[in-house]
């Protein structure tokens, strides 16, 4: 006899673990860097069009998939079709997308995990501390990556034991409104502080003569990462959701969500880094692990505040992690009928090892040395993108018109909306992304 499908305690439990999703390392070290550089003001205006018109389109789409067929991404989309059928090897690409993606997430939440574990030891407040050294020591160390890796992965795969109902509903509603009241209290610190305002300017202010055409790539990018499209953690986790709730409007709530967190951490970035002259807004995850604890460690309270950025830090990349694992982990579950202690502990356990390259990557001149972005730029640059397109086009085209339309309009308030929904979704989400993907490869 097959089990009955598992399923959210409620709605709110669905839109926490999917706005967890959503909310993760990316909102906090992409995203306030990206805007910064692409024209400020501009820059977010571009980007919350991508949000409404590509983002939250393809995430309602894949909510409905998984709810449709309550499966996961391979299984869904050949229920829809037939064994065999070209659209299957899209739910095939979401696997190892999503496997790709944690094995090397889990390394840099490691950084996270290993900064709140020196935050709480006040290791991290030593006077005379360094922190570009203490992150490049940190990305140099094999032991101390695959150490905190192993850790990393091991709460996660621990989350995803309990099952939907007692892990990632349960942890969900405990992380989300804890990183909430975090990253507020953060906020209102950052607005007191002298540089607020220069901070403000660069990261909101208007800047059209710096928003290139590139910048609109970026926005699409960021929005496809910074929502998790694109790699089966919707489609999955809308598998367990319940007939009658309303998909779109769960998706808007959750593209919301997404969207004033990472609004929230520019507040709380800028001004910091604005407050000290000798600090950048510069690039890639050098902002969160050098720039901040320098500028951080000046301040009064220096150690209170170390200690809850990083924890902030590690609960968004946990809630996060675990809609990527609970990906394969469904798969094994619903395509080999494996219990899930077994499929978390062997799929966790593969993807640690897929990890590894990534946490020696670090090293110099070492064997995998710079691997970890490499497999960024695949994963950003080819898989989501790929995904998203096969996706979109699966919903807009080839699912059955009564099922798409019986789940986009039970229990929803937004009806009136399926048809502009299904035309954004046919031409506007795989054109736009198709021309962010050209563009990666080169040819446009
Ligand atoms: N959205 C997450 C972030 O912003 C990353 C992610 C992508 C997580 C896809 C799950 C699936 O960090």
């Amino acid at each position: 006899m097959v089990a009955p499908r598992a399923q959210w305690n409620s709605k709110l439990g669905f839109i926490l673990a999917g706005a967890g999703a959503a909310v993760g390392l990316g909102n906090l070290w992409k995203f306030p860097y990206i805007a910064g550089e692409n024209g400020g003001g501009v820059f977010i205006l571009a980007y919350l069009a991508c949000v409404v018109f590509i983002g939250l389109p393809l995430m309602a789409g894949e909510i409905i998939i998984g709810r449709a067929t309550q499966k996961s991404p391979v299984g869904a989309i050949q229920a829809l079709t037939h064994k065999g059928s070209f659209w299957v090897s899209f739910g095939w690409l979401t696997i190892a997308a999503a496997a790709s993606l944690l094995s090397y997430y889990s390394v840099i939440a490691g950084w996270a995990m290993y900064y709140a574990f020196m935050s709480v030891t006040g290791e991290l407040t030593a006077a005379g501390t360094v922190y570009e050294d203490v992150f490049n020591a940190t990305q140099a160390s094999g032991a101390t990556n695959l150490f905190w890796h192993a850790a990393f992965m091991a709460l996660t795969i621990a989350v995803v034991l309990g099952g939907v109902s007692k892990g990632l509903d349960r942890w969900s509603r405990i992380l989300m409104p804890a990183l909430l009241i975090m990253l507020s209290g953060l906020v209102v610190h950052s607005l007191f502080l002298e540089g607020f305002g220069r901070g403000f300017e660069f990261g909101i202010g208007i800047r059209p003569d710096e928003f290139r055409a590139t910048s609109m790539l970026a926005a699409v990018g960021q929005a496809f990462f910074s929502l998790s499209i694109g790699m089966g953690t919707m489609l999955t986790y809308g598998s367990y959701l319940k007939r009658d709730d309303d998909i779109m409007g769960a998706s808007i709530q959750i593209c919301a969500l997404d969207t004033v967190v990472a609004l929230m951490g520019c507040l709380v970035i800028f001004p910091i880094i604005f407050t000290y002259p000798e600090l950048e807004p510069g690039q890639g995850p050098g902002l969160l692990f050098a720039s901040i604890p320098t500028g951080m460690a000046q301040m009064p309270f220096a150690g209170l505040l170390l200690t809850v950025f990083f924890f902030l830090l590690v609960f968004a990349a946990l809630t996060s992690a675990i809609s990527l694992l609970e990906v394969p982990v469904s798969f094994l579950i619903d395509r080999f009928g494996w219990t899930r202690k077994k499929a978390a502990v062997v799929a966790g356990g593969a993807i640690f090892l897929y990890g590894v390259p990534s946490a020696l990557s670090g090293i110099e001149g070492g064997l995998f040395s710079g691997f970890i972005w490499q497999l960024d730029g695949i994963v950003s640059n080819y898989m989501f993108p790929l995904s998203g397109i096969g996706l979109s086009l699966f919903v807009g085209w080839r699912m059955p018109d009564t099922l798409r339309h019986d789940h986009f309009l039970s229990g929803s308030k937004f009806k009136v909306f399926y048809k502009a929904w299904l035309t954004l979704l046919r031409f506007v989400v795989p054109v736009g992304i198709a021309v962010v993907f050209l563009n990666a490869i080169g040819v446009v």
